[in-house]
């Protein structure tokens, strides 16, 4: 009967509206939450940023739309377009050719290939595999610059499964997803496609970068759907390893 009568007491009008606020304000907390993780998934369902020893996410993408902005902020820069399409236009095809030249020889590329370079930017890339004789070739990345490069986010690329015969990047670093970033390139290639990532291990990218990748055993996890043909050191444009993958068959 005590106890009762304490119980009744302690339910006045008074604490049950302060119980009520503090809950509301857990509430708010919860949801603020809930709605950051959300806006950060550029794809329902799909991967949160995830850093593991080797390879580490940047902080400070709040949102998708924070990192798309970062990202657009260099390439759609006017003056260095400008830069890109006329004096260094032919210099950096010269470099590719000699990537792509090395890849036929090795018949991991062939003028038969249907190609994609993933984040390319004006597509000195593609018109290099063009150069090379690989003429069905385009190039991918969040600003067309056509003929050769369409736009398309490579966390979620805007072709069929099994198109290309073959894919190259060296924009790994640029990925806030790089789970989604390899599973959307092992979805796109056909079974038997190969993948060639340049790559930054022993020196830092640039600030425009959204992970660091300290080796290349990440790697050889995400690309689950493959098996690694080797790797090289290369003296790409600031990244210094090329990594070859192949589609498994089945
Ligand atoms: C370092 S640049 C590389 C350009 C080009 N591959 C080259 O070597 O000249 C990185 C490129 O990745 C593109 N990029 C960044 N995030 C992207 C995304 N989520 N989807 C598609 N492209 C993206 C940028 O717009 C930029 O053109």
């Amino acid at each position: 009967m005590k106890e009762t009568i304490n119980q009744s007491k302690l339910l006045t009008p008074k604490t049950l509206f302060l119980s009520l606020i503090i809950l509301s304000f857990f509430f708010l907390i919860f949801l603020s939450q809930q709605s950051r993780k959300s806006m950060q998934k550029p794809i329902s369902g799909n991967p949160t940023p995830t850093s593991n020893l080797d390879l580490k996410i940047r902080p400070g993408y709040n949102s998708y739309d924070t990192y798309i902005h970062h990202q657009l902020k260099k390439t759609t820069n006017p003056k260095l377009r400008k830069i890109w399409t006329t004096r260094d236009w032919d210099r950096k095809i010269q470099v590719f050719q000699q990537f792509f030249n090395n890849l036929k020889q090795e018949n991991l590329l062939s003028n038969s290939s249907k190609a994609l370079c993933v984040g390319a930017r004006v597509g000195q890339e593609v018109e290099a595999l063009k150069r090379v004789g690989v003429n069905d070739s385009i190039g991918l990345d969040l600003v067309p610059y056509p003929p050769n490069v369409i736009k398309g986010d490579f966390h979620h690329q805007p072709f069929n499964d099994t198109t290309f015969d073959f894919e190259f990047s060296n924009v790994f670093d640029h990925a806030l997803y790089p789970d989604r970033f390899v599973g959307e390139i092992e979805r796109t290639l056909k079974p038997g496609g190969i993948c060639v990532l340049h790559v930054a291990v022993s020196r830092r990218s640039d600030k425009y970068s959204a992970n660091d990748l300290y080796s290349i055993e990440p790697l050889k996890k995400l690309f689950n759907g493959s098996e690694m043909v080797r790797s090289r050191k290369v003296d790409g444009f600031g990244l210094d390893t090329e990594v070859v993958f192949r589609k498994k068959e089945i």
